[in-house]
């Protein structure tokens, strides 16, 4: 051997050099920003932005909204009155009816409207055939409850001239301070100020005017001045509008509705999803490190989309919440035309000596809406738990999934053939990898023509069927709203006979370009669209589909590859005469709810809980399925950014949220596929998912370690399976999100509230913090208590708040027990989830500094709807230090099918208990005492086999209570003492 010359290392130098320099140039792939708008390019965003900054800096700006004091009543919880927008220089005025509902739960709800379009007192151009009032159905969509008025609600005794003070809330806490003149809100929570309406005066509502036509200038004369350049106004986007070679008609003219909402003393705001983009939103008005541009709520499928971005993206939830130690307050936005929201913090001009527990800070931010009433609920919380709780409420909670759902999902665009299909799952088997569902994206079909199968590829559908059957196994179509226009095809020749589909501006139906190229859209606004979609479901019009098939919703923005933003154009056409820039934001929602009611009604008397994923969301889309992220990339910074918004997407109140494990576009190596698999143990929503131009990736591909590591990864969701479903139970009942930030689960830590890259799953104590950087060896998790933390698989001990180092090469994953909790599992590895269903459960009791710890479980069919009927286990676990017991204590209520489901469930028993962090007095102990309730006389007191194990170094001891023979669904105790 050699050592190098010095030449040969100076050549090395150039070439890395070289390589360094080149790497500069390779063009990163990268969103086409000349697709979609700034804010500068959406006119009524830029008209707001300009009115906001001529009010900033002017010394002397008053708000032309007056509050007429004359019009004020207030009944039954209701304040109405009407409000006088001033405009042009003779004090003309537009009348706007405002109602202040003040609600049971404590939420206070404000609607602005515009008179003269509501009477309809307006003149559309063009012909229009569209409605002439400003969009009021929203709520028709999002809202499902939490309307009750409330009976306290009652205006102060207190009067000051030019304001009405409204009491409300628990115990009559809450005040609403409408002041007159201009018109502004504060709303008060303990005397203390939470959130305010237009403070800054950007209140804005663009009211109707018609358009004045200015004669065409003569030969010779001079041109005359533009209106704007009289009024000050820009009026050059206010009649049409053109991007990207597509004009929008606008029939109705100008109609943006806008507000600036403060939170004073609140330094940081999360929520309106989606963006990828940091948890704790980022100002958007510019400066270090700060976005330019609003962030956009405009569902759209945006391709190659970037990172830390306020950019649109798919879904949209225009649900805001602040956060501060010590409170949390939100304000939901019900408006689903296309939005933007400015977010800016300033110094707080709060007292610096109030407690101290308000930030320095306050967060300023500006909403503005394309159209639409105004319509926006205040909720004050004051926990983060509060405000899942009021928000779903309002916007439903978390449909219960099926089992399988939460389980692992092996996707890609495509499996070919009915073949490849049976040969992947065969070889899941042979590999001995869990999974439970296989999906066929767009290529199943015949010419991608919706509910067929090519005849080619796919000719033996039910043979495929009854293979997944065997091992309980699902699949899932894909179904989008694009109908290919075509001959011979039954489904575009109803869609267009019966009048369903979403008509263009002159009412014929529009035409537009999608995967099957020329295409339809079903309008399912219609509720004659979701009968008919009902019908193409059931298993003789959706032949090759049985029971054990699910659907997949996608494209649903819409998606039209030649359309404006490439969606539809804005002056289509929506039933009752609505313009789709009125509805686009819940477009597909609407979509994925009438593919929901379409899969409860398959089959006369067959009701199970229906499974649809949907790539757009609206507030509401959490009552139906799933969501995910949509076409992330296979690189590093897509698997980190996965996190923050799957954390943002539950605590906005949709928290079935996944992202594509793997990445969508591009080919992961095989340590980031392996991490990917680590992270995604821990989404809600686990699918693998990967574009078709990619190299196959199915866990068995990468081989040894890469399988085996990932292989663990998905058997540690599978034993995990009872824990995520009692989770998913919490948030079907009270709204909590699933994976939980550390400022939800510890709101009174401010030095934790921007941390979005390791989350808590449900209420278990459960802390993962998934690795997602390439060749680390180790993460820094951030601990926010004093209670001991525990890592899950050999109980190193790390306490004391603040970072700790955990190791982690390539087949670990961070994921710690925070002490206090009992954490349910099922330990025996299983190919599917559905075969687990009479498998024992091990109980994890993980002790907190005091020796004590508690946890639930949520046990029902995992299938059908009995579980309304009472047919489910609900039990607490219990270690008590003082007693020296573990009990189980009933917690759930009962119904006619309750007892059946414990008869059922009488033979599942708890095979094992863990306890971690076991008291050192344990030592030499070999038996427990077990007692259960209803037992024999003789077997009431039974003696189990107990083992201790001592502490190790910085690894904590614990003991086995080795099957103590209990059944999980009835009250039982085991005796330490
Ligand atoms: C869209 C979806 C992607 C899917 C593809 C083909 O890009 O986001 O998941 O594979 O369409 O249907």
């Amino acid at each position: 051997m050699h050592s190098p010359t010095a030449s040969s290392l100076r050549w090395t130098g150039v070439f890395l050099l070289f390589t360094a320099f080149c790497s500069l140039f390779t063009p990163a792939v990268m969103v086409k920003h000349e697709n979609f708008k700034t804010c500068d390019q959406s006119g009524f965003c830029k008209r707001n932005r300009a009115y906001a900054d001529t009010i900033t800096q002017s010394s002397h700006w008053k708000s032309p909204y007056d509050l007429d004091s004359k019009s004020i009543t207030f009944e039954n919880g209701q304040l109405s009155g009407t409000i006088l927008k001033t405009v042009g220089k003779a004090g003309e005025t537009v009348r706007l009816p405002l109602t202040v509902t003040f609600l049971e739960s404590g939420t206070a709800r404000v609607t602005l409207d515009e008179e003269k379009r509501q009477k309809g007192d307006i003149v559309l151009r063009h012909d229009s055939k569209a409605r002439k009032e400003r969009y009021n159905e929203a709520s028709k969509w999002a809202i499902v409850g939490g309307l009750k008025i409330s009976s306290g609600a009652a205006l102060s005794r207190e009067t000051e001239a030019g304001t009405t003070k409204v009491h409300y809330g628990p115990a009559g806490k809450y005040e609403a301070i409408i002041h007159h003149s201009p018109f502004s809100i504060k709303f008060k929570r303990d005397g203390e100020t939470q959130i305010k309406f237009n403070d800054r005066g950007f209140m804005n509502m663009e009211h109707w005017r018609p358009k004045i036509e200015k004669p065409e200038p003569k030969e010779g004369e001079e041109q005359p001045l533009e209106t704007a350049e009289v009024t000050g106004e820009d009026e050059s986007t206010w009649w049409d509008e053109t991007f990207g070679g597509n004009t929008d008609t606008k029939p109705r003219g100008p109609e943006s509705v806008a507000l600036d909402i403060s939170f004073p003393g609140y330094e940081h705001v999360y929520g309106i999803p989606e963006h990828a983009s940091k948890m704790s939103l980022k100002e958007t008005r510019g400066g270090d490190g700060n976005y330019n541009e609003p962030y956009r709520l405009y569902n759209a499928d945006v391709f190659e989309y970037e990172l830390d971005s306020p950019m649109t993206l798919y879904g949209a939830i225009p649900f805001m919440q602040a956060h501060r130690k010590g409170s949390t307050v939100g304000v939901f936005w019900l408006n689903a035309a296309e939005t933007w929201i400015d977010v800016v913090k300033s110094k707080s001009g709060s007292n610096p000596l109030s407690l101290g527990v308000k930030s320095a800070v306050d967060t300023q931010t500006h909403w503005i809406s394309e159209s639409g009433i105004l319509d926006i609920f205040v909720l004050l919380g004051p926990t983060p738990k509060d405000i899942s709780q009021t928000y779903g409420e309002l916007t439903g909670f978390t449909a219960m999934p099926q089992q399988f759902a939460i389980a692992y999902h092996q996707c890609r665009w495509n499996y070919v053939t009915d073949q490849d299909v049976m040969d992947v799952d065969r070889r899941f088997d042979k590999h001995k990898i869990p999974y439970d569902v296989i999906w066929l994206d767009i290529e199943y079909t015949d010419g991608k023509k919706y509910f067929t199968w090519d005849p080619l590829t796919f000719p033996d559908p039910k043979k495929m069927h009854k293979q997944l059957q065997k091992r309980e196994r699902k699949l899932v179509t894909i179904i989008d709203p694009h109908i290919k226009n075509t001959d011979k095809y039954n489904v575009v020749d109803e869609l267009k006979s019966k009048g369903l589909a979403v008509k263009n501006k002159d009412g014929n139906d529009y035409e537009g370009w999608c995967w099957p190229g020329s295409s339809y859209w079903v309008d399912c606004f219609n509720p004659a669209s979701i009968t008919w979609w009902k019908t193409l479901f059931k298993y003789d019009s959706f032949k090759g589909t049985g029971p054990n098939t699910f659907i997949w919703n996608d494209m649903n923005e819409p998606s039209v590859f030649n359309g404006p933003e490439t969606t539809m154009p804005k002056d289509n056409l929506h039933y009752g005469n609505w313009e789709h820039r009125d509805v686009h934001n819940l477009n597909g929602m609407t979509f994925h709810n009438a593919t929901y009611d379409a899969l409860l009604e398959r089959k006369k008397g067959e009701v199970r809980r229906p499974f649809a994923l949907t790539r757009s969301f609206f507030a509401g889309s959490q009552r139906i399925g799933a969501m995910w992220t949509g076409d992330n990339l296979a690189e590093w910074s897509h698997l980190a950014a996965s996190i923050p918004m799957i954390l943002n997407q539950g605590i906005s109140g949709f928290p079935f949220a996944g992202a594509d494990v793997g990445g969508f576009f591009g080919n992961p190596s095989k340590e980031l596929l392996t991490r990917w698999y680590q992270a995604g143990a821990f989404y809600p929503f686990f699918r693998g998912h990967a574009h078709i131009d990619t190299r196959r990736r199915e866990p068995y591909i990468p081989g040894s370690p890469y399988t085996e590591i990932i292989t663990q990864a998905l058997r540690l969701r599978y034993q995990l399976l009872p824990a995520w479903y009692t989770a998913f139970h919490e948030a079907s009942t009270t709204g909590a999100p699933i994976v939980r930030p550390n400022f939800y689960v510890h709101p009174g830590d401010d030095k934790g509230f921007e941390i979005e890259d390791q989350l808590y799953i449900g209420s278990t104590g459960l802390l993962a913090k998934p690795v997602v950087a390439e060749g680390a060896d180790s993460v820094s998790i951030y601990i926010a208590d004093d209670q001991p933390y525990y890592d899950y698989f050999d109980y190193t001990t790390y306490s004391g708040a603040g970072h700790h180092t955990i190791k982690a090469p390539l087949e670990k994953i961070p994921l710690l027990m925070q002490g206090g909790h009992i954490i349910p599992r099922r330990d025996r590895p299983r190919r599917s989830s559905s075969l687990m269903k009479w498998d024992p459960f091990t109980l994890v009791v993980v002790l907190d500094k005091a020796g004590n710890a508690e946890g639930t479980l949520y046990v029902d069919d995992g299938e059908t709807f009995d579980f309304e009927q009472g047919a489910y286990i609900h039990r607490r676990f219990q270690f008590d230090r003082a007693t020296k017991a573990l009990t189980s204590i009933n917690i759930g209520g009962t119904g006619a099918k309750t007892a059946a489901w414990h008869k059922t469930m009488s033979k599942v028993r708890v095979e094992k208990v863990v306890i971690v962090g076991a008291p050192g007095e344990w030592k030499g102990k070999t038996e427990v005492v077990v007692s259960e309730e209803g037992a024999k006389e003789s077997a009431r007191k039974k003696k189990v086999e107990f083992t201790f194990h001592s502490a190790q170094g910085k690894k904590a001891a614990w003991a086995v209570v080795r099957d103590p023979k209990v059944a999980v669904g009835k009250g039982w105790k085991i005796d330490f003492s």
